[in-house]
């Protein structure tokens, strides 16, 4: 039951003095309050969080528990959502009128004219995340889908050499960058920005530059926007699902044992930030041998990671010829991420 009137203003009262990490002001002032209610003796508090999958939501709940606790609460539950682009608009006046200085992480961009987002993810490296970026984005293609990639591996970008694209990308009369098309794909990677041998920049610089890429390219209307990741647990990954509306996360392993543990770990990451993950590519899962057609399935099958496997590649010899044996199962992937 939710509470009102004089038990309402009691608690909020009590939980007035406590300030969210990270702006700094009350959460109360800040209306993170959603709604508090009442079952049977419990008390449950339902916080609405600036950024979803904050990482301070764990002290806001532990000052809120303490707080009650110390009135007599002995009872209470903390439930975490998050606010929308609305809601933080106007949370974004509070702060203005407080001066307090925004902090980067609150800036969430919109979806623009962009169907589905989908984030292409591995914690591991070397798995295979660009290249099934790759195919993904060309089945996409071949099915009359409009496609985007945004590369956000801004410190080892791939996606233009995949494509093989050169050169410098432009920006239009209204000063957004015009992303480069590739078989009618629109393709935005950091290399095309600039021309330096190698970016060697620190965590918030990466994540600007991952913003700035979303946020300012003219991508038009596309029906799904595939999101190459980094590897790791770093800010960028973090960047992209924090800053970027992604409606969902492909998680690329391989076979190997090491590789599924950091599966879980991967998705451990995708669900504590709330995004939702459509399911597992297997990369180099097998090979077919040259001479007879055998298939030979490659590393451990027992580890299990608990989810959709969207497709089971193999270890191509010669990636653009032998991409069309997979392009049925990639066409089930791809229908299965635009539709979910
Ligand atoms: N199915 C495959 N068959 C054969 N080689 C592959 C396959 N998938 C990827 N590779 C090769 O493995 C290497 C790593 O692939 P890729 O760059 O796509 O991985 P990544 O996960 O994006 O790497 P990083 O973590 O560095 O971004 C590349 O040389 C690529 O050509
Ligand atoms: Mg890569």
């Amino acid at each position: 039951m939710k509470l009102e009137g004089d038990r309402l203003k009691g608690i909020i009262d009590a939980i007035e003095p406590i300030k969210d990490p990270e702006i700094g002001i009350s959460i109360v002032k800040l209306r993170m309050v959603d709604s508090v209610e009442e079952d049977n003796g419990k008390i449950k508090i339902n916080i609405k969080l600036t950024v979803p999958g904050c990482p301070l939501s764990s002290t806001i709940e532990k000052d809120i528990k303490k707080t009650l606790e110390e009135k007599g609460y002995n009872d209470v539950e903390v439930n975490f959502g998050f606010m929308s682009k609305k809601e933080l608009e106007d949370i974004k006046d509070v702060v203005r009128r407080e001066q307090i200085q925004m902090p980067q992480s609150i800036e969430r961009y919109e979806k623009k004219s962009i169907r589905k987002i989908i984030a292409v993810y591995s914690a591991k490296g070397g798995v295979g995340k660009s290249t099934v970026v790759k195919l993904l984005a060309e089945t996409a293609n071949s099915m009359n889908y409009k496609t985007g990639i945004l590369d956000c591996d801004i410190s080892g970008p791939s996606i233009t050499s995949l494509f093989n694209l050169k050169g410098m990308t432009y920006a239009d009369k209204d000063g957004k960058i015009i992303p480069a098309i590739c078989s009618i794909l629109e393709i935005m990677a950091v290399d095309m920005l600039t021309d330096v041998a190698a970016i060697i920049w620190r965590g918030p610089l990466v994540s600007s530059a991952i913003k700035q890429m979303y946020n300012d390219t003219n991508w038009g209307n596309l029906d799904i926007l595939f999101l190459d990741l980094p590897p790791g647990t770093s800010d960028a990954p973090i960047t992209v699902f924090q800053s970027i509306p992604v409606d969902g996360t492909v998680v690329v392993t391989t076979p190997q044992e090491l590789s599924n543990l950091i599966g879980k770990k991967t998705i451990v990451v995708a669900k504590s930030l709330n995004i939702p993950v459509l399911g597992v590519i297997e990369n180099m899962s097998y090979f077919v041998c040259k001479h007879c057609g055998e298939k030979n399935e490659i590393g451990r099958k027992d580890a299990k990671l608990d989810l959709p496997i969207l497709a089971k590649l193999p270890f191509f010899n010669d990636l653009d010829e032998e991409k069309e044996e997979s392009i049925n199962q990639l066409k089930i992937a791809v229908g299965k991420i635009v539709n979910e």
